[in-house]
């Protein structure tokens, strides 16, 4: 079996906040893929957690009256336990106020200053705590009340204060070079030239260092100066497989990473700044960046200010956690920013989940149930359409995964529920009711196909819903150790004779109360 290694990470959340649904979405999508790729055979490192330095956590601390490490230890939490309330399967965790993370990102720096791309001068210029980022004058725009504002609508500050600078505006020929030779660099398409054109424009040399406050991590030999919080925070990546000790088995297995997923908002952090900072350093590249889109709610982007912030665990307290998670990756197309509303919801969990698949596996199991004895029928010889039914199980995985490859996970879903499709079909069909009295052996082997094929489907959906997937899989008396893909196919068939416990639904239906007062 192989066990190709396979290094994921989700970005690391500003602990200025509580946790909402667009933080669930990115961990969320990482989660699926991680537990992808472990049933398909990968040994994971599946990476997430908090980013913790920084302006904008030093005033989110302040104004809560609190000493910031007080503050990040409380509010990393809400994101630990926002890993757990999930199912998130994260092999790590990671804070940057962690020593052995203050010692990568201090490592990295001696690393590219060791090979001359850093030096002092004094930075003046806009900057945006909101989103920890230097501006250009030519980027900003005047709000009606004359105030400048980042392209992201965040306000902005002057700054001047001394500050070590990377010499960025080098790295623009190495950059265009490194796109062009690995065209599935930045995904999606869009974003891919989005940074090939920013970077063909031209780069500006970056201020990598502050003086005017403290909340960070300290300049090697210069600790007037604090790091700029993202080059403290994208060394995350390294910190947790054991940079700077290369000898650490970790690093030698997992670096570089397979995939850095991230919020289209801080591509240019990752597909920019981090392979610059990275080959400043000699230091091996990511695989890939894959940038998604914004979930917004019913066409609003989320804020508080809007007040229309929705809490994860509040769809998951209403709708149940494995809907949600089915829900928030098949209804939007990853990539795409994408509306979440009640009535798509119920309809999701209604009719995909309720009616396809829960119908399918509920109908099946209770009439092998009621005329089979409660054991896995015989089946006599297949005909056409049970192959075709068999087939198509066995290999949509091959569709699934090359789709999840391109962190298209709504047309990775969208193939197996085809499959559902199918096997709906047959059902309506072959009327397996009609044959009992008629022709009862040719009954059985069409409950052993459906049989066979809700065995593929229960595998195939642990990475969405492990949960309903294991409920599934229970039912079918598989054994905990036979649900990789590896038992896809007729090698590990269902074997006839086998006792099946007692049916039961696995997805209820989603009953509108409020409608029906
Ligand atoms: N701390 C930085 C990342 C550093 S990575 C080295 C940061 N943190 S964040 O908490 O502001 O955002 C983290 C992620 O959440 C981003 O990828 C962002 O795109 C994502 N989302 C925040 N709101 C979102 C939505 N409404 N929808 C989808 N994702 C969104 O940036």
């Amino acid at each position: 079996m192989a066990t190709a290694p396979y290094y994921l990470t989700t970005p690391i959340y500003y602990v200025n906040d509580r946790p909402h649904i667009g933080h669930a979405y990115t961990t969320l999508a990482c989660d699926v893929l991680a537990r992808f790729k472990r049933l398909d055979g990968h040994d994971v490192h599946f990476l997430t957690g908090t980013d913790e330095h920084g302006q904008k956590v030093e005033k989110s601390a302040q104004a809560a009256g609190k000493d910031p490490q007080v503050f990040t230890d409380e509010v990393s939490q809400n994101f630990r336990k926002l890993a757990e309330d999930m199912n998130y399967s994260n092999d790590d965790f990671i804070r940057t106020t962690e020593d052995r993370h203050t010692r990568a990102a201090q490592a990295i720096w001696q690393a590219i200053d060791a090979n001359g791309h850093i030096y002092l001068d004094s930075y003046s210029g806009w900057y945006s705590v909101r989103d920890e980022a230097f501006y250009g004058e030519s980027e900003l725009t005047e709000d009606e009340d004359g105030r400048k504002r980042a392209p992201s609508g965040s306000e902005v500050e002057w700054v001047e204060e001394p500050s070590y600078f990377f010499n960025l505006s080098k790295w623009q020929e190495p950059l265009l070079e490194f796109y062009a030779a690995n065209p599935d660099f930045i995904g999606p398409d869009t974003r891919c030239n989005e940074v090939v054109s920013f970077v063909a424009g031209g780069l500006k040399d970056l201020s990598i260092s502050r003086t005017s406050f403290k909340w960070g991590i300290p300049v090697p030999n210069d600790p007037d100066h604090i790091m700029y919080v993202w080059l403290d925070a994208l060394t995350n990546y390294l910190t947790a497989v054991g940079y700077p000790d290369e000898e650490n088995p970790d690093y030698s297995k997992f670096w570089p990473a397979d995939l850095h997923m991230v919020g289209k908002d801080i591509v240019r952090f990752h597909a920019v700044y981090w392979p610059a900072f990275l080959m400043a350093a000699g230091l091996p590249l990511p695989k890939r960046i894959y940038a998604h889109g914004w979930l917004l709610n019913k066409g609003e982007k989320m804020s508080k200010s809007l007040g229309n912030v929705v809490l994860p665990e509040d769809l998951v307290g209403k709708y149940g956690l494995d809907p949600v998670r089915y829900y928030l990756l098949r209804e939007v197309p990853f990539g795409n920013d994408g509306y979440i509303s009640h009535e798509t919801m119920v309809s999701r969990i209604n009719s995909d989940l309720a009616n396809d698949i829960g119908n399918l596996a509920q109908r099946s199991l209770s009439m092998i149930a009621k005329n089979c004895g409660g054991a896995i029928p015989n089946s006599g010889a297949f005909s056409d359409d049970d192959k075709a039914l068999l087939d198509a199980a066995h290999n949509v995985v091959v569709d699934v995964r090359s789709e999840f490859d391109q962190q298209a996970f709504h047309r990775g879903l969208e193939a197996i529920w085809k499959v559902v499709g199918d096997a709906n079909r047959y059902v309506d069909a072959q009327a397996p009711w009609a044959l009992r009295k008629t022709d009862p052996d040719r009954m059985a082997t069409v409950l052993y196909v459906l049989a066979e094929t809700i065995r593929h489907l229960g595998i195939l959906i642990q990475p969405i819903m492990p949960e309903a997937a294991a409920h599934m899989l229970d039912q079918m008396a598989i054994a905990p150790d036979s649900r990789s893909f590896a038992h896809l196919g007729p090698d590990h068939a269902l074997v006839a004779g086998t006792a099946l416990p007692k049916p039961e639904p696995v997805f209820p239906r989603y009953v509108d109360e409020d409608a029906a007062e």
